[in-house]
């Protein structure tokens, strides 16, 4: 029988494998497919491009997020304070890592904060910790955040040898959570297999703040526990490609819930593709193992200044006067 890792034993091997070659979806993220129009004449100046966006009331110098990555172990604590560094230091948003391990020992708070202070900070547990009505206000208290994110990874879960699958309370949790925690704002990620419209309508209708689409296409958590577990590796290979694409996922989710914030991720590589995300209905995109591969480097705040200049131009040249005007005229028509 496999034996069952510890918590922190399992941040320390995520960290460690969603880095390595051989973790990503078979399949990508539909944005390889999509292209921005190009103008010769983008119609004013590059200087002129604003990025800025305003989001659950904080104001960012581009829509961009450090999507959730870790906490809770000494290696945690470098990642999150170089992720924190290089938020703050371009103005971007920062979700944190899941906060489980930090409700279970509030020793561990220095890994998940450091000095550093993005302009947007939110906290991320997964659905099942709402189980515990006082989880979803304790992390947003103890990590001083802006507000929530709570992660949904059914498959994740399932393929995993310690996992406690998504429950079929989920969404009652996530109202309740809402309803506690408002007025700050509630966000539901997925971990990169995507969400079907129908889900999104659900969460619309559950009153969270937005979506984080966290589509198929990048870092597949089923083959990063198919690493961990030679079990896990078995059933874990069918999903290799399962899920809904970034692209489609945005697509189906602005669809499906209009008036609701969408925020774009999951295999989100570069400024183009975030570009395209939000060209399709985004207000916001989020890269994760980009930046974890970056700050294990020590080079974070020099890869999201890529990322920023590599938005401003592909905003210009698309003719677009801001990040937040691109809109599907702005793509190539297919
Ligand atoms: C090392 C690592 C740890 C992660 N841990 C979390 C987590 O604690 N909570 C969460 O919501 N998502 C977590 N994710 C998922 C990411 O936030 C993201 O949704 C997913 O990796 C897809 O984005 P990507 O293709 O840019 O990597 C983690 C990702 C990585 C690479």
């Amino acid at each position: 029988m496999t034996e069952l890792a510890s918590l922190p034993g399992r941040k320390a091997d995520h960290l460690r494998i969603a880095a390595q070659p051989g973790v990503l979806h078979t399949r990508g993220a539909g944005l390889d497919a999509l292209r921005l129009r190009h103008r010769a004449l983008p119609g004013r100046d590059l200087a002129d491009v604003s990025l800025a966006t305003t989001l659950f009331g904080q104001t960012l110098a581009a829509p961009l997020f450090v999507s959730a990555m870790t906490g809770g172990t000494p290696e945690a604590g470098r990642v999150n304070m170089r992720l924190a560094e290089a938020a703050a230091e371009h103005g971007i948003g920062l979700t944190l890592g899941s906060g489980r391990a930090l409700l279970q020992d509030a020793g561990l708070l220095g890994t998940y904060r450091s000095a550093a202070r993005p302009p947007l900070l939110l906290a991320n547990l997964g659905s099942s910790q709402l189980q515990d009505r006082d989880a979803a206000r304790r992390i947003v208290d103890l990590l001083d955040a802006d507000g929530l994110s709570i992660h949904l990874n059914p498959i994740q879960e399932a393929v995993q040898p310690e996992g406690e699958p998504v429950s079929a309370r989920a969404l009652d949790d996530i109202a309740r959570a809402v309803a506690d925690l408002h007025p700050l704002p509630v966000v539901v990620k997925e971990v990169g297999f995507g969400m079907d419209p129908e889900d999104v309508a659900l969460l619309a209708a559950a009153g969270v703040a937005a979506v984080d689409v966290a589509g198929a296409g990048g870092t597949n958590w089923a083959l990063v526990e198919g690493q961990r577990d030679p079990g896990a590796q078995a059933v874990a290979a069918a999903f290799a490609d399962w899920g809904v694409p970034t692209a489609d996922a945005v697509r189906g989710a602005v669809a499906a819930a209009p008036a609701l914030p969408v925020i774009a991720s999951g295999g989100v590589r570069d400024g183009v593709e975030a570009a395209k995300c939000l060209a399709l209905g985004a207000v916001a995109a989020g890269l994760a193992r980009q930046l974890l591969l970056a700050a294990q480097e020590d080079r974070a705040a020099a890869a999201v200044a890529t990322v920023i200049e590599q938005l401003r131009i592909a905003v210009w040249a698309a003719g677009a006067p801001s990040a937040a005007a691109l809109a599907p005229d702005h793509l190539q028509a297919s």
